[in-house]
């Protein structure tokens, strides 16, 4: 696949020169976005909750363009039709697969899930609905109102039953100590990209092996997106500042999983390019 040059991470940090092209180029965009833009149900959630959010997700997961007016729905359908939209919609299958993959595989052993930044954790009501497994699910979020959203979400699926929902910091290594019981597969998809430093994910890694170690591992890594300059320019995170992520490359992270204790991964990429879906074993 042919890749044009994008920015880095420490380039994306910093605030463009005040005149050149490129900054207004990008204050107009992010100008039309929250204006004319939020129209467009989808765009409306984004500046709302986060573009980083379990909430935006969930709309591009359901994929149902809707809007305020005629124009509305047509911003929102161009919305959703962005080739990292179609990427979010594409490894939630992906990780839908592993997690089925792998609970078959446990040939009807109980098995209890931990989702560490589940945001409305679609992926996983899914899997729920479409097969029958004896499961306990823990949910976990740093942000409560994701999973009350979340709640509602299951009750609509007539799924609440074995789903518990805790807020919580993937990254409290002392809150991780209080999960219990302990999950055999740890789930955490859209959660490295949104952490800038490294370090942090090493240690996390660590962290998850030593204090839960799992008999597996689920997660993703965002490792190329020619549209990361748009995002970080014009969009907003849930903490209202640029929406910043930083790629890094599936081998790096699969090391840094090694380094912790995790083994044999599989990887599975998306059909844009973008991210790399990634199962290892405890
Ligand atoms: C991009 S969303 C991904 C949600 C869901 N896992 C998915 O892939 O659809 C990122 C989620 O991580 C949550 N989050 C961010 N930082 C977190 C942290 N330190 N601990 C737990 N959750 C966190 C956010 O609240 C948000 O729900």
């Amino acid at each position: 696949m042919q890749r044009s040059q994008i920015p880095s991470f420490e380039e994306l940090q910093y605030p463009l020169p005040r005149y050149s092209s490129k900054n207004l180029y990008y204050t107009f965009i992010s100008l039309l976005l929250r204006n004319i833009g939020t129209l467009s149900e989808g765009i409306k959630i984004g500046y709302r909750h986060g573009f980083d959010s379990g909430n935006i997700m969930n709309y591009i997961y359901e994929n149902n363009p809707q809007g305020s007016l005629y124009i509305g729905e047509v911003i929102d359908r161009a919305f959703l039709n962005q080739k990292t939209c179609r990427a979010f919609r594409a490894i939630k299958k992906i990780q839908k697969d592993f997690i089925i993959n792998y609970l078959k595989e446990r040939e009807g052993l109980k098995t209890s899930i931990v989702d560490l930044a589940s945001g409305e954790a679609d992926y996983i009501y899914d899997v729920l609905q479409e097969e029958s497994f004896e499961v306990s699910v823990l949910l976990r979020d740093i942000n409560e109102n994701t999973l009350l959203e979340s709640r509602k979400v299951a009750e609509g699926m007539g799924l609440t039953q074995n789903i518990r929902y805790e807020v919580g910091d993937a990254l409290d290594t002392e809150g991780l100590g209080n999960i219990s019981p302990k999950p055999d597969l740890v789930i955490e998809v859209g959660l490295y990209g949104i952490i800038h430093e490294d370090q942090k994910i090493q240690d996390h890694l660590k962290a998850v092996k030593e204090i839960l170690d799992p008999d597996a591992l689920l997660f993703n890594v965002q490792t190329y997106n020619e549209q990361i300059e748009l995002i970080a320019r014009a969009l907003v995170n849930q903490d209202g500042d640029p929406c910043v992520w930083h790629l890094r490359s599936a081998d790096q992270v699969v090391e840094w999983a090694e380094e912790a204790g995790f083994r044999d991964p599989q990887i599975t990429m998306d059909p844009y390019g973008i991210y790399a879906v990634v199962m290892m074993r405890g």
